[in-house]
């Protein structure tokens, strides 16, 4: 059985990192494209010569020419800027909205049947912008968002009560901004709920923790973003289609009337198998829950209407 094709658009910090994990996992051959010369090449031929250590026999490729992602079955993009200190999210619009047409074209072009997983940021916006230009269906263009930020909970979560990440089970949903919601009610320990657990306030200091989360890291690196958890939330998803899985995820999707919201990508709770995003999973939720999605969503409707300004001013 032929491998499985996995292009990495954008080598930097993420795209590396997503290559390193590929490899590791064996989840395919790789190829890394990026536009700065000798870094997409550099960084694969250096991951290529890990492999009689590490006992993967994976091919991995750098390149600057989109026709080598020519039949991918999944493309990861990371393209464009990251934020520095004092930055937001929405900082990098402009820039990365052109970088991102670029990319979606070729991707239409070279890898018409790809399952595209966005993480460039301003996430929301950028994902929608994928959709629309490579006119790809809803199901087969995602953007990561939420199990990063649902993984920042749970990290915080399980270093609060002293007990392994993995009985910690959280969703964190809506835009990928510091208005992201943090689902209080659907968040559980070993099947206990968090409430029972840990008291409102302390509650509240965590959540807000991890709305800050990657500007935490921001403020850390200086020169960057978080590039290994948000590689790491991205191949989980890329698994879960790859895999057939069916595994229930939170992420950015298209929602057409789902939660009440119609036509922008939101974070929300998605079945990832290999139909892609085969269905958006409707939680109940409470009443401050519902009201602080709502202020995510028209804070995305706002960052999408900030795009259509940008695309408009340079058409
Ligand atoms: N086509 C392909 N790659 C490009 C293009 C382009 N037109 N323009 C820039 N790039 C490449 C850069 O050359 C760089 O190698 O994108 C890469 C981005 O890498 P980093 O700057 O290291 O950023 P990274 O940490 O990987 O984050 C990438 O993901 O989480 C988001 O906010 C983050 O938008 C940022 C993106």
């Amino acid at each position: 059985m032929a491998r499985k094709k996995i292009a990495l658009i954008g080598a930097g910090n993420i795209g590396g990192t997503l290559a390193h994990l590929c490899a590791l996992k064996g989840l395919g051959d790789v190829v890394l494209y990026d536009v700065i010369d000798g870094l997409p090449q550099g960084k694969a031929l250096d991951l290529l010569e890990a492999g009689p250590i590490e006992g993967y026999d994976v091919n991995i490729i750098g390149t600057m020419s989109y026709a080598d992602i020519q039949g991918a079955d999944v493309c990861i993009v990371t393209a464009g800027l990251a934020r520095k200190p004092g930055m937001s999210r929405d900082d990098l619009l402009g820039i990365n909205c052109k970088i991102m047409r670029q990319v979606s074209e070729n991707i239409a072009q070279y890898a018409p049947n790809a399952f595209v997983i966005v993480i460039t940021n301003p996430l929301d916006a950028m994902v929608t912008l994928t959709k629309r230009v490579t006119g790809f269906a809803k199901n087969k263009v995602v953007g990561q968002a939420g199990v990063l930020d649902s993984s920042r909970y749970r990290t915080f979560i399980a270093q609060e009560l002293k007990v392994s990440v993995r009985n910690v089970t959280a969703m964190v949903l809506g835009g990928h901004g510091d208005d992201m919601v943090p689902v209080r009610s659907y968040c559980q320990v070993a099947g206990m709920p968090i409430e029972r657990l840990i008291t409102a306030q302390r509650l509240e200091e965590i959540e807000n923790r991890t709305r800050q989360a990657g500007g935490e890291i921001v403020a850390l690196l200086k020169t960057g973003s978080a590039f290994y958890s948000p590689a790491s939330a991205a191949i989980q998803m890329a698994e879960a289609y790859l895999y057939d899985k069916k595994q229930i995820l939170p992420c950015a999707a298209y929602l057409e009337g789902e939660y009440g919201i119609n036509g922008v990508y939101f974070g929300v709770p998605v079945q990832v198998g290999a139909g892609g995003v085969e269905r958006v999973i409707e939680l109940t939720l409470s009443e401050k829950e519902k009201q602080e999605m709502q202020v995510s969503v028209s804070h995305v409707q706002e960052l999408v209407a900030a795009m259509d300004k940008v695309l408009a001013a340079s058409a």
